[in-house]
């Protein structure tokens, strides 16, 4: 069984609207049912768990049965961080799917994700315990010690952009959740928890307009994007 997790429980603090993010209105639709018909459409995906603020579960239940989606069994509370948030879908899920099953995390707050990626996610999977999504990256990336002067430049040629879906057999994704929650370890996403446990961890090809929405800048250019998506259709 394949199932697709929306994280949509970010309270969205550096897009600074009123609304947070991922409610937003992006193409007559709230900005989350984007990523929810993605997996909704691609066949091999059976079910969708959304998470999300406790003061929007009504709200997001309201929204999955106006636009009639089947897949979603249920719309529950995430956490404080992103971490807690996937951590929450997963002492959910472990009562519902098997070990071996497929668990696909995705950020609602990219809105654009292509059926293929989907697709080499699910591959990719079946060999191996984890999937990230990946880019290249484009620009030379640089560090700073004190934010002042420049340190060093980074090898460009090794360098890449990680974007969602991350896919995990759910078995050991949710022991390294649960191992790293004993272990007060805080991570940024669910693919470092496999591979500090040296689990392999496979790259999908990503997409440029796969963009998270982080600032009001984002948005503009993903309904750019959105607007010539539906001219060439
Ligand atoms: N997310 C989540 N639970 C959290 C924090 C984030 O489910 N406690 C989700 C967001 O809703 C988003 C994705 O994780 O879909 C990526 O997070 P990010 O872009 O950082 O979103 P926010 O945390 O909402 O934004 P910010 O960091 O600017 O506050
Ligand atoms: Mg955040």
């Amino acid at each position: 069984m394949n199932i697709a997790i929306i994280l949509a429980a970010g309270s969205g603090v550096r897009f600074s609207t009123g609304t947070p993010k991922q409610f937003i209105t992006l193409g007559g639709k709230p900005l989350f049912c984007h990523s929810v018909e993605a997996f909704e459409k691609h066949p091999d995906i059976d079910k969708i768990l959304i998470v999300t603020l406790e003061r929007y579960i009504q709200k997001t239940q309201t929204i999955c049965e106006k636009h009639s989606y089947d897949k979603v069994i249920d719309v529950i509370a995430g956490g404080a961080t992103r971490q807690a948030s996937s951590y929450e879908a997963m002492q959910y899920l472990q009562y519902v799917i098997g070990q071996n099953d497929i668990v696909l995390i995705h950020d609602a707050a990219r809105p654009l994700l292509p059926q293929s990626v989907i697709s080499e996610h699910l591959a990719l999977a079946q060999k191996y315990p984890g999937v990230i999504t990946t880019i290249p990256c484009t620009d030379t990336v640089c560090e700073s010690n004190d934010g002042a002067l420049l340190s060093k430049n980074l090898e460009r040629r090794v360098l890449y952009q990680a974007q969602t879906p991350q896919s995990f057999r759910f078995g050991d994704l949710w022991q390294a959740h649960q191992e790293a929650r004993n272990n007060h370890h805080t991570v940024t996403d669910d693919a470092q928890l496999l591979v500090e446990k040296h689990l392999p961890v496979a790259m999908a090809k990503g997409d440029v307009h796969l963009l998270k929405v982080t600032t009001q800048e984002d948005l503009t250019l993903i309904r750019q994007w959105l607007k010539e998506m539906g001219k060439r259709s």
